[in-house]
C-alpha cells in the first residue's frame, strides 16, 4: 500500500516537473518584442482620414492605407524583422483598441497630451505641429480674429487636440463635432461649416490637393507646447518595445529619412487624390 502511494506520488511530482520544464520554467515573462516576433506581425492601428499621415489610396484595383506613419510603421517592423498589420480605425476609439490589446501600436498623427499620457506611454515625437483654421478659398480673408468666427459653425474631430483648442480659444463659435475629419472638410467644402480646425500639415495637404477650394484663416490660435508632438502610443508595460521604437526613430531622423517619408507621403498623396 505504501508502496503504491510512492509511486503515485513520483509519478505526479514527474509529470508536474515535465509541465514546469515545458513552460519555460513559469517564471521568465517574454516582453511585448518577444511577443511580436512570435507572432511574426506587427499590428498598428490608424485611422486613415490623415493625409499626409495616414490615408486609402487604390492599388492595383485594391484599397490600401499609406502614409508617413505606415512608412515610419514599416520601418518598425523590418527592424523586428516581422510583418506589418494595419488596422483603419476611427481616432476616437484608438486608446481603448490599444488598452484592450487590438492593435500593438497606435500611429495616428497622435500628439501626447498630458490626458493620455495618464493611459498609455508614448515613443519620442517623431513630428512636430501646430493648428490653423481651415476655411473656404473664398473666405481667405474673411476671418483674421477669432471675434471673426463668432457664431460661425466651426468643424473639429471628436477627441482630438483641435476639439480641446477650439472649446478653449472658439468658445462664441459653434462647434460641430464629427468622429471623421474628412466628413468636417467635406461638409467645409460644401459651405455647411464655415472652418475647421485642423493642424498645419493637413491644411497645406488640402491647400495642395484642391488649391481652388481651402484656404488657411488669417486667425491666429495657440497651440499649446503639450499639444505640438507626434509621437507613437504604447501601452504603458510595453518598455521594451518602446525603447526599441525610440532607437528606431532616432536612426530615422539622425539619417534624413524622417523628412524624406514625409515628402514622399506628401507626393503619394498628390498623385492619388
Ligand atoms: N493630432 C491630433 C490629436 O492627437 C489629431 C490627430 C487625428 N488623427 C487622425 N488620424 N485623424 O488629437
Amino acid at each position: 500500500m505504501k508502496n503504491r502511494l510512492a509511486k503515485i506520488f513520483y509519478s505526479l511530482a514527474a509529470v508536474g516537473a515535465a509541465i514546469f520544464l515545458i513552460s519555460g520554467c513559469g517564471s521568465k515573462k517574454t516582453g511585448a518584442v518577444d511577443t511580436i516576433k512570435d507572432k511574426g506581425t506587427l499590428v498598428v492601428g490608424t485611422s486613415a482620414d490623415y493625409a499626409p499621415f495616414e490615408f486609402p489610396i487604390v492599388k492595383d484595383g485594391k484599397k490600401e492605407i499609406v502614409g508617413y506613419d505606415m512608412m515610419v510603421a514599416q520601418k518598425i517592423a523590418d527592424d523586428m524583422g516581422v510583418k506589418l498589420k494595419i488596422v483603419n480605425t476611427e481616432f476616437p476609439s484608438l486608446i481603448s483598441e490599444l488598452k484592450n490589446k487590438k492593435i500593438d501600436l497606435i500611429m495616428a498623427g497622435m500628439v501626447s497630451t498630458p490626458e493620455r499620457r495618464k493611459v498609455i506611454a508614448f515613443s519620442k515625437p517623431y513630428y512636430k505641429v501646430y493648428n490653423v483654421v481651415l476655411v473656404q478659398k473664398k473666405d481667405a480673408k474673411n476671418f483674421p480674429t477669432k471675434a471673426s468666427l463668432a457664431g460661425k459653425q466651426i468643424g473639429v474631430q471628436q477627441s482630438t487636440t483641435q476639439e480641446a483648442i477650439a472649446r478653449k480659444q472658439l468658445k462664441s463659435s459653434k462647434l460641430v463635432t464629427e468622429s471623421q475629419l474628412t466628413s468636417l472638410t467635406t461638409e467645409l467644402k460644401e459651405g455647411k461649416l464655415s472652418g475647421v480646425v485642423c493642424e498645419k500639415a493637413i491644411a497645406d495637404n488640402y491647400l495642395a490637393t484642391y488649391p481652388d477650394k481651402y484656404a488657411v484663416a488669417k486667425v491666429k490660435l495657440v497651440t499649446p507646447e503639450e499639444n505640438k508632438n507626434i509621437d507613437i502610443g504604447i501601452r504603458k508595460d510595453d518598455k521594451d518595445l518602446k525603447k526599441r521604437i525610440d532607437k528606431v526613430l532616432t536612426k530615422l531622423e539622425k539619417s534624413g529619412q524622417l523628412d524624406k517619408m514625409f515628402k514622399k507621403a506628401q507626393k503619394i498623396q498628390a498623385e492619388n487624390k
